[in-house]
C-alpha cells in the first residue's frame, strides 16, 4: 500500500478550525485501506511567532522539506499588525513557497451547480463555471529586490519593491498551463501588462514562443491583466485556464473566487518541479485567509480547505478516486441544502464548521 508523510500547519484564526475537518477526512482515507497518511502537525504564522518569535520555526521547515506534501490553514490576524516585517505571519507562508521551490500555483475556481444563486454574479453567468487560475508563485514583485522604504532624511520616504521574472520561470509556468489546458477545455488566456510593464513583454514574448514551440494545438489569447479583471465579472465562462504572475494571480482569484460563490469555496495547490523519482514538492491551501472575524465560532466554512485536501490526494498521492469522492461528497451535502454563513441562502440549513464537516465525512463514507 502507498504510505505518505502529510505535513498539517493550520495556522492562525480559522485555519485551525478549518484544518480539525481535513483530519477526520485523512482517517476517512486510510479507513478505506488503499492509502496510509501518516500526519505531523506544526506552527506557522502568528501562532509560531508567539511561540517562538519567527513565523516558521527550522524544524517546521524540515518536516515541511520531508513530507510528501502540505497541508496550511490560515495566516495572520490584527493581532500581529505590529510585529517587524520580516518576523509578520504571511512570512511564514512565504518562506514555504520560496524554500520548497512551489512555482506553479493552481487555483480552481468551480461554481457547484447548487450555488449559482450564492454569487454575486446572476446565475446563467457563472452556472456550470469552470476555470483554473495558474498563478506563478516564487518570483515577481512578491520576492524581487531590492523590497525597502528608505528615509530620504527630508521628511520624504521612499519605498520599492521590484517586479522581477527570468526567462526561465515564465516558461515553466506556461508548461504548467498548456499542460493543464490539454486536459481541459484546451484554451489559455496569458494575462499580464505589456503595455506598462517590461515584465509584461517578456511574459507574452516567452508564453508566445512555448506555445508556438510545443503546443500549437492548445488555443492561447494573450489579455491585459486589467482586462481580464473585467472580463471575469463580464463574462466569466469565456475563461478554461488563465496564466499570470505572482501579484495580478493573487487578485484576480479572489476575484474569480467570488464568482463561484464565495472566497470559502476555493482551494489550491502549490507544486514544484518534478524529480527524477516523480516526486514533487507540494503545498495545499484554501484560497481564503484567516478571518479573524469569526475565527473561534465554528461557523467557518471548511470546503475551500477538505477541497484543497482532495486535490492533495490527486496530485501528490495519486488518488484520483478519492479525490472524487470527497468532491462529489461537497456537491452532496451543497445539494442537501447546507450551507455555512457564507454561502447562506434562503430555505437553506445554515449550518457551522463541525457540522459541515459531519456531513461531508458520512458522505463520503457512503461512498465507500
Ligand atoms: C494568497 C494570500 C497570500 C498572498 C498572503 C496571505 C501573503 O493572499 O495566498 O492569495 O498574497 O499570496
Ligand atoms: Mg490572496
Amino acid at each position: 500500500m502507498a504510505s505518505f508523510k502529510l505535513l498539517l500547519l493550520p495556522g492562525d484564526g480559522i485555519g485551525t478550525e478549518v484544518m480539525d475537518e481535513v483530519s477526520r477526512l485523512v482517517d476517512w482515507a486510510n479507513g478505506t485501506g488503499v492509502i496510509k497518511i501518516e500526519t505531523e502537525s506544526d506552527l506557522v504564522g502568528g501562532c509560531a511567532y508567539d511561540d517562538h518569535g519567527e513565523a516558521i520555526s527550522e524544524s517546521a521547515m524540515a518536516l515541511a522539506h520531508a513530507a510528501h506534501a502540505v497541508m496550511l490553514g490560515a495566516v495572520g490576524g490584527p493581532k500581529w499588525d505590529g510585529v517587524p516585517y520580516e518576523k509578520r505571519p504571511e512570512a511564514g507562508l512565504l518562506r514555504l513557497r520560496k524554500d520548497l521551490e512551489l512555482f506553479a500555483n493552481l487555483r480552481p475556481a468551480i461554481c457547484y451547480p447548487a450555488l449559482a444563486e450564492a454569487s454575486s454574479l446572476k446565475r446563467e453567468l457563472v452556472e456550470g463555471l469552470d476555470i483554473m487560475i495558474v498563478r506563478e508563485l516564487t518570483g515577481g514583485v512578491y520576492f524581487g529586490e531590492p523590497k525597502e522604504i528608505t528615509d530620504l532624511g527630508d521628511g520624504q520616504k521612499l519605498a520599492v519593491d521590484t517586479q522581477i521574472y527570468q526567462t526561465y520561470e515564465i516558461e515553466r509556468i506556461a508548461h504548467v498551463a498548456f499542460d493543464l489546458a490539454r486536459k481541459r477545455g484546451n484554451l489559455v488566456h496569458s494575462a499580464e501588462k505589456r503595455n506598462v510593464m517590461k515584465t509584461g513583454v517578456l511574459w507574452n514574448e516567452v508564453v508566445t514562443q512555448v506555445h508556438s514551440e510545443n503546443y500549437a494545438d492548445v488555443n492561447l489569447e494573450h489579455i491585459l491583466a486589467d482586462n481580464c479583471a473585467m472580463q471575469l465579472v463580464r463574462a466569466p465562462k469565456q475563461f478554461d485556464v488563465i496564466v499570470t504572475d505572482n501579484l495580478f494571480g493573487d487578485v484576480l482569484s479572489d476575484e474569480a473566487a467570488m464568482a463561484t460563490g464565495s472566497l470559502g469555496m476555493l482551494p489550491s495547490a502549490s507544486l514544484g518541479a518534478m524529480d527524477s523519482e516523480g516526486r514533487r514538492p507540494a503545498m495545499y491551501e484554501p484560497v481564503h485567509g484567516s478571518a479573524p472575524d469569526i475565527a473561534g465560532h465554528g461557523k467557518a466554512n471548511p470546503i475551500a480547505t477538505i477541497a484543497s485536501f482532495a486535490m492533495c490526494l490527486r496530485y501528490s498521492f495519486d488518488q484520483g478516486d478519492l479525490a472524487d469522492k470527497i468532491e462529489s461528497a461537497i456537491a452532496t451535502v451543497l445539494e442537501q441544502g447546507l450551507r455555512t454563513g457564507d454561502i447562506a441562502q434562503e430555505g437553506c440549513k445554515l449550518v457551522g464548521t463541525r457540522q459541515m464537516g459531519d456531513a461531508i465525512v458520512a458522505a463520503v463514507q457512503r461512498s465507500n
